[in-house]
């Protein structure tokens, strides 16, 4: 029985006992939030990134070995330093123009958005966001793109590890 128990235990606290799709940005929120702030603006704001490795302010080097000591879960390490240095490299269009109506983009990308093949779609009705966006969001036709691309990759984020 006590062997049991203790088996029990181990699986509870086992990486491995994780859910197979983690959700960055709830993980970020419920872990990381409460000093970091949001995670985008946490990113621009203190990271960078030096010959395609993401560095910090605080932390010169490479943020693996930090990281692995700080909250994270060994095998959420490479999937939230990838999420970061998406955050550092790309602009926050989606804040600076569909925040203000639709909140994060995690939780718009958890509530509204869905990929298929590959491509970011509606969940209401299965349309390409892309058509959408050519009439809806005052973005520049320039900024379309980059809204798409920030958009998949929050919803993947919200799904799970980048696959
Ligand atoms: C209890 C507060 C706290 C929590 C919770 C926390 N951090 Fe931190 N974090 C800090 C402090 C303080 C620093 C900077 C000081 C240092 O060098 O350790 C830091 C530094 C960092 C840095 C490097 C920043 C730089 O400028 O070099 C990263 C990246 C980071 N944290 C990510 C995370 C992630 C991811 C999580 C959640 C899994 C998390 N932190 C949770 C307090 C926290
Ligand atoms: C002024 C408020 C406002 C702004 C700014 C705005 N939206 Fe919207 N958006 C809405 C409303 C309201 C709806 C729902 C419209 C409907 O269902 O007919 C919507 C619907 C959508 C949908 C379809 C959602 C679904 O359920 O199918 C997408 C995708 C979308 N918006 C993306 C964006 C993006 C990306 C931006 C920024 C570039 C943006 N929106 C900016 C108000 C806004």
């Amino acid at each position: 029985m006590k062997n049991l128990y203790l088996l029990l235990i181990a699986a509870t606290i086992s990486p491995l006992a994780l859910p197979a799709t983690v959700d960055l940005h709830a993980h970020w929120d419920q872990r990381c939030q409460s000093c970091h702030g949001h995670a985008g603006a946490f990113a621009r704001r203190f990271l960078r990134i030096e010959n395609d490795q993401l560095v910090g302010a605080h932390h010169n080097g490479n943020l693996d070995a930090f990281l692995r000591n700080h909250y994270l879960n060994d095998e959420l390490v490479a999937p939230v330093t990838a999420m970061l240095k998406a955050q550092v490299a790309s602009r926050p269009l989606f804040n600076q123009k569909c925040a203000g109506c639709h909140g994060t983009a995690a939780e718009f990308a958890r509530l509204s958005l869905l990929i298929k093949d590959g491509v970011l779609i509606r969940q209401s009705n299965g349309r390409k966001v892309v058509d959408y966006l050519a009439s809806h969001g005052r973005l520049k036709p320039d900024e379309v793109q980059i809204v798409i691309d920030s958009l998949t990759r929050v919803r993947l984020e919200v799904s799970g590890p980048a696959k």
